[in-house]
This record gives structure tokens, C-alpha cells and sequence, in this order.
């Protein structure tokens, strides 16, 4: 069965991701958010995001309107009912995703594919609130969406391979690199990041190095766009520990553990770049500066 019409549901940083990139694929793409107010933001982000690519000479004022055109904003869970795909971006929460999932599927035909963006959780455990694991799969975009080129596709031992292969190639026809995964918590990507980003802050407390040169030590040794400090608070300090969290208790390794600084942090609110503060002050947003507590960690 061929993938014609997505529906997405969630349109906050990933999920207005997610759509943007849908629609420009040439998907008719349908976004679905819990209230008007919610839609109207995530719609006005997508608008901004395709308006700075015109400026930049991307794309043409005609090719965005084409987008433009091909998404649609609805608080209405009704509307998703004739998408032949529906993407999950909502909160990182197993009860509301398996919520979600169960009236999607009484909502939608049984030809209709369900896929998660979790990033930590199992899908074999979200797919069982459905009638039909064996058209369930992960995809695991990256932040920031339009930009990153990865996608990582999940199948679990319920997916079908057929329907597996169709993800894989919508993966391909959104213009990403489709990797194929497991349903292991983390998948690839995060198995990998997660316990780099934890002993970065152990790096940290233990007074290896400071903010900045533990950042420049992988920027500028390692070719990295970010280093790892300045990448927790672009992810969220928040959304890490809650992901190591979740690791940890998958795999009961130290490595998954979080170190007591980020738990300290996330108990502060001290959450990243969203909240002004992380590892770094965003007072200035030009011109984050590491913030003074930290560096009484710091070896003098
Ligand atoms: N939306 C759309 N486009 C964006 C964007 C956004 N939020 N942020 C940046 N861009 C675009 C810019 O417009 C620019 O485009 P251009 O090259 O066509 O002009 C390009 O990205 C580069 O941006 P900048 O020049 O402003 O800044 P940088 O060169 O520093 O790039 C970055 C910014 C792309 C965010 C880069 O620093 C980067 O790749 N960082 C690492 C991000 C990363 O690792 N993401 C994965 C996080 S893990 C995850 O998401 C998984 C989850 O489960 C935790």
C-alpha cells in the first residue's frame, strides 16, 4: 500500500518538524494539536521556518505556498481518520501515547500505518493499545527536523515486513537517511549519544575540564557541530534525564545512570536553551556564557 496522506499528531518542536518536512516531500499533510490556540502556533512556526528558507533563496515564494498548501492545522482528532500514515509526536509518556494510539485506532481503517517518534520508549508496548502491531513502527526524528538528515526506523517482532519496507521508503522519499533499528530502548542513536552526554557532565564534576573545553575538546578535536555541554542544553536537560531514566532501567548499566549534577539541574529547573539556563546563561542568547556555578567545579 502506497503512503499518500500523513497525519501528524503534535505540533510542537517535533512534530511541526515532522509536518514541515512531510508536506515538502509533497505529502498532503494533516497536523493535529490538542487545541485551536496550539494548532495556530505550531502552523505560525512551520510558516516562519518556510518563510527564512525563501529569504535564504531555498525555496522559491511559490514552492512555499505549495507547502503551504499541502498542510493542514486541526484540533479535530476526526480529521486524521483518512491518513494512510499517522505520525506520533506528542508528550514522552507511555499512558497518553497508548491513549492516543487505542481511539486512533477505532478512528482509522485497518490499512491505516501508526508510527511513534519516541525516542526512548518501546514501541512493542505503545503498538499493544492498537488492534494491529503488524502495522506499527518506529520513526525517530532529530532535532531540528528540517535539518537533521536521519531517520531512524524501528520495526519490532510484530511488524510486518512489508510494512516495515513501506516506512523505510517513506523515510527515503522525505530526502532522510533511513537507518533500520531495533525496538532496544534508545534505539541506535541514543544508545550511543546518551552515555556520551551522561560522562560529559561526569567530565564535569569531576573537574576533567571546563564548560568550554569539554565543548571545544569535541568540537574542534572530534569535528562535532556541538559539543556535548552545549547539545544537553540545546536537547533539553529535562528530556535527557528522563530519557537516561528510562535507559537505566531497561538495562540496569551505570552508564545510563544520571550523574547528581543533572539531577540537580533538572530539580533547579536549569532545563537549557528553553528556559534560558543550562550549562550555559542564554541571557544573550548570541553569546551564551557557562554559568559561575559550574566552575567552582572547575579545577583551578
Ligand atoms: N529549524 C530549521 N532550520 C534550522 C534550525 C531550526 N530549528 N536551526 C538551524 N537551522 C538551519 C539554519 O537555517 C542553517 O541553514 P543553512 O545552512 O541553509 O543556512 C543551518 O541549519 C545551520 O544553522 P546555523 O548556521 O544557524 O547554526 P549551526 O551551523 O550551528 O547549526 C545546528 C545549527 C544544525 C543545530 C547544528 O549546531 C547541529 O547540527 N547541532 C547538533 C544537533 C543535534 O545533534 N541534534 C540531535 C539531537 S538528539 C535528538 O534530537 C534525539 C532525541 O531523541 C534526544
Amino acid at each position: 500500500m502506497a503512503i499518500e496522506k500523513v497525519g501528524i499528531v503534535g505540533c510542537g518542536l517535533m512534530g511541526s518538524g515532522i509536518a514541515q518536512v512531510c508536506a515538502a516531500a509533497g505529502f498532503p499533510t494533516v497536523v493535529r494539536e490538542v487545541s485551536p490556540e496550539l494548532v495556530d502556533k505550531g502552523v505560525k512556526g512551520i510558516e516562519k521556518n518556510l518563510a527564512r528558507l525563501v529569504e535564504k533563496g531555498t525555496i522559491t515564494e511559490s514552492e512555499k505556498a505549495e507547502i503551504r498548501g499541502r498542510l493542514k492545522g486541526t484540533a479535530v482528532i476526526e480529521d486524521l481518520k483518512d491518513c494512510d500514515l499517522i505520525i506520533e509526536a506528542i508528550i514522552e509518556q507511555l499512558p497518553a501515547k497508548r491513549e492516543l494510539f487505542a481511539a486512533l485506532d477505532r478512528l482509522c481503517t485497518e490499512k491505516t500505518v501508526f508510527a511513534s517518534n519516541t525516542s526512548s520508549l518501546t514501541i512493542t508496548e505503545i503498538a499493544t493499545a492498537t488492534t494491529r502491531p503488524q502495522r506499527f513502527v518506529g520513526l525517530h526524528f532529530f532535532n531540528p527536523v528540517p535539518v537533521m538528515k536521519l531517520v531512524e526506523v524501528v520495526k519490532t517482532i510484530a511488524t510486518d515486513p512489508s510494512v516495515y519496507e513501506e516506512a523505510v521508503a517513506f523515510g527515503t522519499k522525505l530526502g532522510k537517511v533511513a537507518v533500520r533499528a531495533n525496538d532496544s530502548t534508545g534505539f541506535i542513536v541514543n544508545r550511543l549519544l546518551v552515555p556520551y552526554l551522561l560522562d560529559a557532565i561526569r567530565a564535569l564534576e569531576e573537574g576533567v575540564g571546563s564548560t568550554e573545553d569539554i565543548d571545544n575538546s569535541m568540537k574542534l578535536g572530534c569535528g562535532h557541530p556541538m559539543g556535548p555541554l552545549t547539545l544537553l542544553d540545546f536537547v533539553g536537560l529535562d528530556t535527557t534525564y528522563y530519557i537516561s531514566q528510562i535507559m537505566f532501567d531497561e538495562f540496569k548499566e551505570k552508564r545510563f545512570a544520571a550523574p547528581p549534577l543533572l539531577k540537580r539541574m533538572v530539580l533547579a529547573g536549569w532545563n537549557g536553551r528553553k528556559v534560558g539556563r543550562g550549562f550555559y546563561d542564554y541571557s544573550n542568547p548570541l553569546k551564551p556564557v557557562p554559568l559561575k556555578f559550574l566552575r567552582s567545579l572547575e579545577r583551578s
